[in-house]
């Protein structure tokens, strides 16, 4: 009996080291994905939580949506000069590994300090995000939809203008949607829903 409690002890462990990814397994660290991120950190904080109001946090993020950007980014879908180069150097380094890197990594609150009396407006305008974002804001990865909540606001709420203007993603048709909405809201509200998402924890 002893043998084969052993037996099938040893047989969950071989099946967890062949199930779970490396990174799972070993320290943040050692993970493949660590050392190909050290340069992302310069602008995106370490580990990828934001330090400033502009910069967006990648700690957390969906490996679908992370993949996506970076993408756009290189194919010049989503024209941004700063990132374009560093989206073509993931793509070399090997993205899979840069975005289970990014998705393995705890998502902290936002640093920057939402105005009270704007997340209170902005969560009563959010009903309209909710039917792709989800009720709380944390997105549907198998959509592509972002996790909005703990990103500083000032980057959702440019991002927001962004898509208000046709300047990201302007040929992208699965957005079309996204688009048509942003386009009904006033830009002080925008405001507002990124004050509400920052501050969602
Ligand atoms: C010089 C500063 C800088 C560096 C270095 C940098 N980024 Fe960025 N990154 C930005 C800016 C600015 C944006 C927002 C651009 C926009 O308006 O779309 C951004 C956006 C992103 C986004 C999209 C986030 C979202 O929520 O849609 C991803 C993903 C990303 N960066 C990944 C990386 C990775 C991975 C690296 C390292 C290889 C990196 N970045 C290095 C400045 C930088
Ligand atoms: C029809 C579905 C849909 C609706 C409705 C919608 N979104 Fe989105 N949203 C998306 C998708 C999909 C993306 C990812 C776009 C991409 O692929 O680059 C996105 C991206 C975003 C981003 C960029 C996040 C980032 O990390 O760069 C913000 C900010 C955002 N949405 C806010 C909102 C707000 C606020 C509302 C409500 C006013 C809203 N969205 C309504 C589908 C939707």
């Amino acid at each position: 009996m002893r043998t084969l409690v052993s037996i099938l002890g040893g047989c969950v462990i071989l099946l967890l080291s062949l199930v779970l990814p490396a990174g799972v397994m070993a320290g943040p660290l050692d993970a493949p994905g660590s050392t190909k991120a050290v340069t992302c950190s310069a602008c995106h904080g370490l580990g990828g939580n934001s330090p400033s109001d502009t910069m967006p946090t990648l700690a957390g993020m969906s490996p679908e949506y992370f993949k996506k950007a970076i993408q756009d980014y290189a194919s010049g879908g989503r024209p941004a000069a700063e990132m374009e180069p560093f989206a073509k150097m993931v793509i070399q380094l090997g993205l899979d590994d840069v975005a289970a890197y990014f998705a393995g990594q705890q998502r902290e609150p936002a640093r920057i300090a939402a105005d009270a009396a704007a997340v209170a407006r902005g969560r009563a305008a959010s009903t309209q995000c909710a039917s792709c974002h989800g009720p709380q804001g944390k997105g549907d990865p198998a959509k592509g939809i972002p996790d909005l909540t703990g990103q500083p606001p000032g980057y959702l709420r440019h991002q927001m203008l962004l898509f208000k203007a046709e300047k990201r993603n302007p040929a992208d048709e699965p957005l079309k949607a996204l688009k048509a909405v942003m386009k009904t809201i006033p830009d002080g509200t925008l405001a507002d829903l990124a004050a509400y998402y920052s501050s969602v924890k």
